[in-house]
């Protein structure tokens, strides 16, 4: 049976009589609207620990643009019925006051090594301030053996990691692949704004993503970056970056061959969506 916890307290006497009795917990933390890109994360938790909590909050801090707070599906209901046949053993699902007990403004100064000047930190002035903010709450409170994230969101795990390390935090992140609609297209909350027709042709997203790797090495990086802009300029899709960087700095790159870790990134707006998307060269 699933336990739905929504006071901290609650869920931390939860978390030490498990530790206690030597059980290592596993956390996947979501702002809800779940897909089987989430479930993935979930099942993997519940196969490597003995306790899995999932969150369920949706982070008022890392929003930069308030229309999208507003406009962010709420499903808690949907979210449980997706998750009880999981085996899932708890949803946290706290009140803002629960995480944020002395306010939720960006009070957070966690250094962020300058990896979000790039890609989705260019477009997103204050985001990622607030994902690190919230990731450390949840993470002092949850205090997980392992942390599950996706490849997704290429940036935020690349942060998180940066900053589990910087702060010493002890918790192991585990990052898994993308996963995909039948036609490609990577699975997010906000697929679900689209409108059918441009669901369907969304998968453009990924088929330039393959065709940039397959093209890298009779191309130069701006070439390449070009040709994903123009294969991208279709409507409804506008593409907002295609940007090839450094997956351990996330900077921009001239020349291939100055990293052993090259990631194309993409940022797409269709139908008023935004939608990212990455994959590694
Ligand atoms: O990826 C998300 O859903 C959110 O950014 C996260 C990590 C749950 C923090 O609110």
């Amino acid at each position: 049976m699933v336990a739905v916890i929504e006071k901290t307290s609650d869920l931390v006497s939860l978390i030490q009589n498990n530790k206690q009795k030597g059980n290592t917990v596993g956390f996947v933390p979501t702002m809800g609207a779940l897909h089987k890109g989430h479930l993935t994360l979930v099942k993997k938790s519940i196969k490597e620990n003995d306790l899995t909590i999932v969150s369920i909050f949706i982070n008022p801090t890392q929003f930069n643009d308030k229309k999208d707070l507003a406009k962010y599906p709420r499903t808690l209901e949907a979210d449980l019925e997706k998750l009880i046949p999981t085996g899932v053993d708890v949803v946290f699902a706290p009140t803002i006051l629960e995480i944020y007990p002395d306010g939720d403004e960006k009070g957070s100064n966690i250094d962020l090594g300058d990896l979000d000047n790039n890609l989705e930190g260019a477009f997103r002035p204050g985001h990622f301030k607030g994902v690190a903010q919230v990731v450390k709450r949840l993470l002092e409170i949850v205090t997980p053996d392992k942390l599950y994230m996706g490849q997704k969101d290429f940036q935020q795990f690349t942060i998180i990691q940066y900053m589990i390390d910087s702060l010493k935090i002890k918790t192991n992140l585990v990052v898994c692949p993308i996963i995909r609609e039948p036609n490609g297209l990577a699975m997010s909350s906000r697929n679900e704004r689209l409108s059918h027709s441009t669901r369907e042709k969304a998968g453009i997203i990924y088929t330039t993503l393959k065709a940039i790797k397959k093209s890298k090495g009779n191309k130069t990086i701006k070439e390449l970056e070009q040709y994903g802009l123009k294969r991208l300029s279709i409507a409804p899709f506008e593409p907002e970056y295609v940007s090839i960087v450094d997956g351990h700095k996330l900077t921009l790159l001239n020349d291939m061959n100055d990293t052993d870790y090259a990631v194309v990134c993409v940022a797409v707006w269709a139908d008023g969506v935004r939608l990212i998307d990455n994959i590694i060269l």
